[in-house]
């Protein structure tokens, strides 16, 4: 167990990281033909790991820490302090036990039904305009349901800057300089609307539907029998209403697959739940969204005879996972068709992470990610029609997030 981990030579490689973006670990891993190996990104030593091995071995419990791991600048603008994406242990454990609470089958079914009623009224709306681009208009419905399902009401004029502000938290997430201090700013900004909203839930004054995460949050006890002070409930709050503003990065990528691939559209016509779900997790498997994960060793141990010592800064290669050609039959091409007898596997398609819910890190919204994209894909295929005018539907591997330069464009939208 004493064999030299394969290292990507050179002093620093995070030119290599801003030019290659999601591909960076993956075609290292290929000219080094190692699913792990050591690399340098800014001024750091870290491996990188890429596979369902890989993706194992992170995943199992006390094997990786979260502790130091995040860069300080994704924690100031897309976390916040004192996140579950920042804690280990007990304390991940009883926040992510809390996080889960809201996600029951009832509380799904409810999502999709909110979701359903403004993709309605938001076609009403589409029917009177020439065009429209759907990412600017997602964020704002999707911001809409967040609202909804998490409790609160907000008026139309704070709605549209809630939108713009949560999603410059997520847009900003890998940049630096103006864009990062956008993001930053907008966090702040945001907190301090959700610390005021908590006070008023904690005096009374305001009273969310129960079971809804902003009733759950606001009365949470710790590990310690303790509440949780207000800015950790809103710093949780906003761990919800943000990603689901960030789905709208989704279906412009759902919108881009219909127009790219009318044949798998037309499959859609007489689709069942099943064949919504192939077609959405081949989304999340084909097109980009977050590249990796970090985290550091929580101990010395060995792994295909590398020796890891603890503390190391470890990134799980996301993106290269799933276009992996050990797990994913021809990967550059996109099948909805390789999921009908996909066994579940926890450790293979990864765009939210992998592992288990409580005793890991994996995403907490994937059930809500399905769900509404499902239901989005429904109208998209299904019951709209629409133009597509010329324009530049590509987008970059280097940009993260990454999204359709026109941010998809639809003309003369009538319902079926
Ligand atoms: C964590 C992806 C939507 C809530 C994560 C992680 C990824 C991810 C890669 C990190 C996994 C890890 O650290 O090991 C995505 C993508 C989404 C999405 C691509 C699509 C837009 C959502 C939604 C919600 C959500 C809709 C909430 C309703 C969270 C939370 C965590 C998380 C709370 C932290 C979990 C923890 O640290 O234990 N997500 N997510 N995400 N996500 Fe999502």
């Amino acid at each position: 167990a004493n064999n030299e981990m394969p290292k990507d030579e050179g002093i620093d490689h995070t030119l290599g990281l801003l030019e290659e973006g999601y591909k960076f670990i993956l075609n290292r891993r290929r000219s080094l033909k190692s699913e792990i190996f050591e690399t340098r990104i800014l001024g750091k030593k870290a491996i990188c790991m890429s596979g369902r091995d890989a993706t194992e071995i992170f995943y199992t419990p006390d094997n990786f820490k979260r502790e130091n791991a995040a860069p300080n600048r994704v924690v100031q603008s897309l976390f916040g302090k004192n996140s579950v994406q920042t804690l280990d242990g007990e304390e991940h454990r009883n926040r992510k036990e809390m996080l889960m609470s809201i996600m029951s089958d009832e509380r799904i079914d409810q999502l999709k039904e909110i979701t359903k009623q403004f993709w309605e009224k938001t076609i009403d709306e589409w029917e009177t305009k020439y065009e429209i681009i759907l990412y600017d208009e997602m964020k704002e419905m999707l911001c809409k349901i967040a609202c909804v399902w998490a409790g609160v009401l907000v008026e139309e004029e704070e709605l549209r800057w809630l939108a713009k502000e949560l999603s410059e938290m997520y847009e900003s997430a890998a940049s630096i300089g103006p864009t990062h201090w956008k993001g930053r700013n907008a966090r702040n900004q945001v907190e301090k609307w959700m610390k005021e909203l908590i006070q008023k839930i904690r005096d009374k004054k305001l009273i969310p539907p129960e079971g809804t995460a902003l009733h759950k949050f606001s009365l949470h006890k710790d590990e310690n029998g303790e509440l949780l002070d207000i800015e950790t409930v809103a710093v949780e709050v906003i761990n919800i209403y943000r990603p689901i503003v960030a789905i709208s990065v989704y279906i412009n990528f759902l919108a881009l697959a219909i127009i790219e691939h009318p044949d798998e559209k037309k499959k859609l016509k007489k689709a069942d739940d099943k064949d919504f779900e192939m077609f959405v997790n081949e989304v999340r498997r084909f097109y980009p969204f977050f590249p990796f994960v970090a985290a550091r060793a929580n101990r010395d141990f060995t792994w295909k005879d590398y020796k890891i010592k603890k503390d190391t800064l470890a990134l799980l290669d996301l993106y290269g996972t799933n276009h992996d050609g050990d797990i994913w039959e021809d990967p550059e091409a996109f099948k909805p068709g390789r999921f009908i007898d996909w066994k579940e596997d926890r450790f293979t398609l990864i765009p939210q992470g992998g592992g288990d819910y409580l005793s890991g890190h994996r995403c907490a919204g994937e059930k809500v990610t399905l769900e509404i994209m499902k239901v989005s894909l429904d109208y998209l295929a299904n019951k709209l029609d629409f133009e597509v005018p010329e324009q530049d539907l590509s987008f970059e591997l280097n940009d993260i997030p990454s999204i359709p330069h026109s941010r998809i464009i639809l003309r003369n939208i009538r319902r079926k």
